[in-house]
């Protein structure tokens, strides 16, 4: 889809990028030429995903422990990233906590570890990097990778959907702030995306992915290089006048559950000519 090439000399960091959807990215972006930084809590994991993806791709690839909740280490962060590349271009905000359960059975310690990780960790990322751009003149991107839930709401995963569309309003507000700078904030709004982290922790049951399949128009889960490519346009130059903006990406699965009679999907041919003869034409 993309020219060869279309990140070259462009850094870009992405928060939990050592497994799951942030590999993928990070995969995607090193093919395309870009200098990629992934970062999380397990140096250990972060190591192995980039000697494999330097491995196929041959660009750097540079893993960098850090606690998203950790504020602190931002700067130490940042510095390591500039000494090695000389400036930091893109940030993905992808690191995420989450987990499947009625709220009331919740500590608010629990609710706390999912709102620190996931809308704490994303406005911390974001400030420290925003901070520098505007010094440094720097028209930086920032992708930040949300839920199809941050718009909608969700029971059960109340902790993660709060924190989302808090990380969706950041998105909105600071694209209407620091357009004038020059930097770009968009978001991704995925679908049902197989990654173990997701699955083990939502899907315990494997029902649980057939029924979410059945509910998606498109009737499959995400592949994804979709969500990578999508994900690589939205920081390149190619979306150079899109900003503040959300794709959602999930085979339509959000409109299916809101639209009032999609429900009639379960209706057979037979079931329609039955109806024929109750309705008023
Ligand atoms: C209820 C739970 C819980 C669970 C932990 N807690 N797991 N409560 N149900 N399943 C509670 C604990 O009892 C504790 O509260 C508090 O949460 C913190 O737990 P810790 O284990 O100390 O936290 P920590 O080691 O920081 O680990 C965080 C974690 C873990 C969220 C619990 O799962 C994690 O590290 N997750 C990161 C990866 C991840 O979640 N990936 C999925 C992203 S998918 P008390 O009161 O006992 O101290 C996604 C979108 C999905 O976001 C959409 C799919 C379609
Ligand atoms: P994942 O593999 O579990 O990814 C989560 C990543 O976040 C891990 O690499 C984890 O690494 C890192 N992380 C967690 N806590 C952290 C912290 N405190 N500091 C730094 N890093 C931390 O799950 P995924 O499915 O790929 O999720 C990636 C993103 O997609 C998330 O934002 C998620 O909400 C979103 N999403 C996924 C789906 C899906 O179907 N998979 C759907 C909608 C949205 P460490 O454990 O090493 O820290």
């Amino acid at each position: 889809m993309f020219k060869d090439q279309i990140l070259k000399d462009k850094t870009i960091l992405i928060t939990g990028g050592g497994t799951g959807l942030g590999k993928s990215m990070a995969t995607r972006f090193s093919e395309l030429g870009a200098n990629v930084c992934i970062s999380s809590r397990k140096l250990e994991v972060l190591e192995q995903t980039a000697e494999e993806i330097n491995g196929k791709t041959g660009n750097a690839i540079i893993p960098l422990q850090h606690d998203v909740r950790d504020y602190k280490n931002l700067d130490a962060l940042l510095s390591q990233i500039e000494e090695r590349f000389g400036a930091l271009h893109m940030l993905v905000n992808n690191a995420a906590a989450n987990f499947i359960s009625p709220t009331e059975y919740l500590s608010y310690k629990a609710f706390d570890t999912i709102v620190d990780i996931v809308l704490k960790g994303t406005y911390y990322t974001t400030l420290a990097v925003g901070k520098k751009w505007i010094e440094s003149k720097t028209k930086g991107t920032v992708l930040n990778i949300v839920t199809t839930y941050a718009s909608t709401g969700s029971g059960y995963v109340v902790p993660s959907a709060v924190a989302k569309a808090g990380v969706l309003n950041l998105t909105r507000s600071l694209a209407a702030e620091w357009g004038k700078y020059g930097i770009r904030l968009n978001a991704i709004a995925p679908g049902p995306f197989p990654t173990k982290g997701a699955w083990e922790r939502l899907m315990p049951d494997p029902s649980f992915e057939e029924k979410m399949i059945q509910r998606i128009p498109l009737k499959r889960v995400g592949k994804h290089e979709e969500l990578a490519n999508l994900a690589a346009y939205l920081l390149s130059d190619f979306s150079a006048y899109i900003t503040g903006e959300v794709v959602t990406i999930d085979g339509g699965e959000w409109l299916a559950g809101a639209g009032e009679f999609n429900f009639l999907e379960q209706l057979r041919p037979e079931d329609w000519l039955a109806l024929k003869s109750k309705m008023k034409r």
